[in-house]
């Protein structure tokens, strides 16, 4: 896959492959989202930041223009099933079609199980398990379609083993892994490829 000699060989970067990657990074308006989103554009892929948050999107945008990459922003809330499929239309139209989906949205309270309120719980919930299989949804079909994609979903440690004051999020990154894994079988006899991150902690 082009993605993937993109991450593994620095020279790829220079080759006419780079400028047909058009990669999709939701939560590119901070933190390894970012980071992301700054190393791919570097590499000469066409970003596409993604995020709730305009301010965080666009200073990441201004990062990685004042690198003269290239990238596009989109605010979107990755648990509104509407927005996301309206995000897909809008990218089809306005970049191209999506290459990699890089799936990096998520949050993370930390707090024994019993101080987590409903609502906290309901939101990891959304943005770290259901906000990835929107995107899927809405993202997978021209891929499908141009026999050409590549899908990262962000896991973890806690996605791996359990650990203490983590009870929804190890859930939610439990649950990454089994959907990644499940999208692998299901898309098993395609030439497609799909990938699945587990990541250990960060600062
Ligand atoms: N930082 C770590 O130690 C670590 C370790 C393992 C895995 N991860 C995973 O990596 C991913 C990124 O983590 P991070 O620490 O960089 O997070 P972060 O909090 O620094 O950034 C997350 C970004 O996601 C955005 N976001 C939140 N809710 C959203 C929504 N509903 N729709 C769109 N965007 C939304 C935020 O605005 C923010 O810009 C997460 O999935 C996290 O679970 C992080």
């Amino acid at each position: 896959m082009v993605c993937q000699e993109l991450v593994t060989s620095s020279t790829v970067y220079r080759s006419s492959y780079s400028c047909l990657l058009h990669l999709q990074i939701s939560g590119a308006g901070h933190g390894m989202g970012r980071e992301m989103a700054l190393r791919f554009g570097r590499l000469g892929a066409v970003v596409i930041a993604v995020d709730i948050n305009p301010a965080g999107n666009e200073e990441t945008f201004k990062m990685i223009k004042g690198e003269k990459g290239k990238i596009h922003k989109y605010e979107c809330d990755v648990t509104d099933r509407a927005a996301v499929f309206k995000l897909a239309e809008k990218v089809s139209k306005e970049v191209g079609d999506v290459t990699i989906l890089v799936n990096n949205a998520g949050i993370m309270p930390c707090k024994p199980i019993l101080k987590h309120s409903e609502k906290e719980i309901r939101s990891e919930v959304d943005i770290n398990v259901i906000g990835n299989l929107w995107m899927i949804q809405a993202f997978l079909p021209s891929m499908l379609e141009n026999n050409h994609g590549h899908i990262v979903a962000m896991s973890s440690m806690a996605g791996k083993m359990g650990l203490r004051n983590l009870v929804p999020y190890c859930g939610t990154k439990y649950a990454a892994r089994g959907i990644m894994e499940a999208l692998a079988v299901e898309l098993y006899e395609d030439p497609r490829d799909t990938t699945g991150v587990c990541t250990s902690f960060s600062a």
